[in-house]
Formats: structure tokens, sequence, C-alpha cells
């Protein structure tokens, strides 16, 4: 069943490009993203969204954020489903209450939905399991396409619950006017190719697997990055720690300066997240003053970096969301080669499972 892949997790990333295509399939084309599952006058006078999730699924909705606020100009609100459950959260029956799950049998997801069922908010889940108990609960639900996910650390579920969100700002962007008709068609146009580049190209895969023997050791991994790359930094953090044992954190880079970078030294391995398409500069003065403190660089950028102890070329790319699936993937694999060296069980990682019905 591995077809040839040494991991369940290593065939799921080598999948993505497919899983992303069939996610967009019959919902994309032209100017227009349209969902089948969603009833003409579902999101009309809809003034706010939260998202509600666990763990990968709460990083993809934080990443969703960024797009649905800068896309459809709602406010979007992100919280994670075991602290929103008992923070005697406020809602307003204007709200769009937005689940995300993988699995769909998320206990604290499945009991967060039912909150906000009851307190009269309009629900939509984004699930990769139809039929499940999540899909049942809510009102509307839009599939993920990615397939049966086998290894532990998601991967290719959280590709596609990013290119749903993504989907989903456009489709309220266009029911809001608040994209032009040629700006959606250009996201589109960005989106398809999005998935082709999510393609593992197996030079970079052995570059990666090359590098790796380097982070091994240490006092820990930073992973930073800036606007929709924290998300995708606090995703490449968990990935990391989670088939590797090894300790590390996904951090806005504009805010280490109060605080974490007193931790830094050769022993601390960092991560960047460096899009050439947003706010290059800025995080490259955040990387900067890390490198000054010698902290050891592994800088992830179609630029070239002098402060950087490896660099991992990604190609010039015309949107952001472009270098963010391109990134993605590195993270992807870096985790798993580190784990491999490591000689862990990437697929049933100590102490994990995949999925969790308890609170
Ligand atoms: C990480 C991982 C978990 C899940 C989380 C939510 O690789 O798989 O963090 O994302 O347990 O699970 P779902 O998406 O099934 O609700």
């Amino acid at each position: 069943q591995k077809e040839g892949y040494r991991y369940f997790m290593e065939k799921e990333i080598y999948e993505q490009h497919k899983v992303l295509v069939e996610t967009m399939m019959g919902r994309v084309g032209g100017a227009e993203v349209h969902f089948e599952e969603i009833e003409a006058g579902f999101l009309e006078g809809i003034e706010e969204i939260t998202i509600c999730a666990c763990g990968t699924s709460y990083h993809a909705g934080l990443a969703g954020s960024y797009l649905l606020e800068r896309h459809a100009k709602l406010k979007t609100n992100v919280a994670i489903a075991s602290e929103f459950r008992y923070k005697e959260p406020i809602m307003r029956p204007s709200e769009l209450f937005v689940v995300i799950s993988q699995s769909g049998e998320t206990a604290d997801t499945l009991e967060a939905l039912k909150q906000a069922k009851r307190a009269g908010l309009k629900t939509l889940a984004i699930c990769n399991m139809d039929n499940s108990s999540i899909v049942r609960e809510a009102h509307c639900s839009i599939l993920t396409r990615a397939g049966i996910e086998k290894g532990v650390a998601s991967t290719k579920a959280f590709a596609t619950q990013v290119m749903v969100l993504w989907m989903l700002s456009l489709h309220i962007a266009k029911i809001r006017h608040t994209l032009l008709k040629e700006e959606i068609e250009g996201q589109i146009h960005s989106m398809v190719e999005s998935a082709k580049l999510t393609r593992v190209d197996e030079r970079l895969h052995e570059r990666l697997k090359k590098l790796s023997k380097r982070y091994l050791h240490g006092h820990g991994f930073f992973f930073i990055g800036r606007d929709i790359f924290y998300p995708l930094a606090l995703e490449g953090a968990l990935k990391l720690k989670e088939i590797s044992y090894l300790h590390a954190e996904g951090y806005p880079s504009g805010e280490m300066k109060h605080g974490p970078i007193a931790l830094a030294d050769s022993e601390l391995f960092t991560v960047a997240l460096m899009p050439k398409n947003l706010l290059y500069d800025k995080i490259k003065s955040n990387v900067e003053e890390l490198a000054a403190r010698d902290a050891t660089i592994c800088a992830i950028t179609p630029e070239p970096f002098e402060g950087a102890d490896d660099l991992v070329f990604t190609a010039a790319r015309e949107s952001y969301m472009e270098e963010f699936f391109e990134m993605m993937v590195v993270l992807q694999i870096l985790a798993l080669e580190i784990s491999v060296r490591l000689g862990n069980d990437v697929d049933m990682p100590r102490n994990l499972a995949k999925s969790v019905t308890v609170e």
C-alpha cells in the first residue's frame, strides 16, 4: 500500500499535488469558485467568521484567516477548540462558525461546533471524512478530498484544508464584491500553480536528506515566518516535534526580539521562511539579527542570503501563496528526513493517535 515509498507520510507528501487538484475539481473555474455544498443565501448576512480547530487543522485555520480577511474583508477569529469550549465565548448570530477537521471526530472540535449551533450560529465544517460526526453535526460541509491519510503526522490533509479556505475566501469575495473579477482570476491562476508546485522535486528531496544531518542535535528549533508564513512556521515546528521528538517552536519572526532571541547561539537551529513576495525585507532583518548572535540558520528562500548556514533555494514565484505551498513541502520533507535519521517510527510516532476522540 505504500506504493514504493518508505512511509505513508512520505507517500502522502508526494500525493499532495494530485489531491489539491481533486479538491479544486468542479469548484474552480474561470473567474469563479463555486461550492455545490453551500446553498444559495447561506453566507448572506455574515459579518464575521470564527474558525475553530485543533493541531494542524488549527494551523490551517490560522493561515485561512489571513486569506479571508484579505480577500473577503471579513473579520476572522481563530480559536483552539479546547480553549474555546470553556472560555464562555461571545458568539453573535451574524458570525459564521467554521470548524476544520481531518478526521471529523475530534472531541473538542465537535463540542465547540455543538456550542456554536446551540448559540444559533450558522456552522460550516471543512472536513476530510464524509459522514463523520462533525459533518453530520454542521449545517453545511465542504469536503477536502485528500483521501485516506494514514501517517499520524498530517500533511496532505493540511494542504487541502488551506486550499479550501483559500477557495472559500474567493467565493465570499465574489458574493461581497470585495475583489475585482480580474483579481479573482489571478488568484485562481495562482491556485492552480500552487497545486503544481507541491509536486516533489527529487533533487530537492535529496538536498534535504543531506542537510538533515546537521540538524539532529542542538538545544532546539525555532521555525520563523511572518504573516501567513507564521502559521506555516507553526505547522513546520509541529511536524518536526511530532516525529523527531526534538523541541521546536513556531514563532512570528518579528516577535523574536521580544524574548526568544535570548536563546540564540550556534546550538539554536532556526528555520527561516523567507518568501520573496511577502515582507521579504522585514523577515530578512529579523533573521540577520539572529545570525549576528550566531544562531544556526537554515533559510528557505528564492534569494541568495549571506546570513544563512544552509540555504534551501525555492524558485522565484509570482505570488506568495505559490511560495507558501512550495515551502510547506520543504518543511514536511525536512521533518521526515530528520525523523528517519533519528531512527524513529515516522508513521506511528510515540504517544500520538491519528484521531483524538477524547477531550
Ligand atoms: C498533527 C495532527 C494533529 C491533528 C489534530 C486535529 O499532524 O495530525 O495535530 O491535526 O489532532 O485532528 P483533526 O484534524 O482530525 O480534527
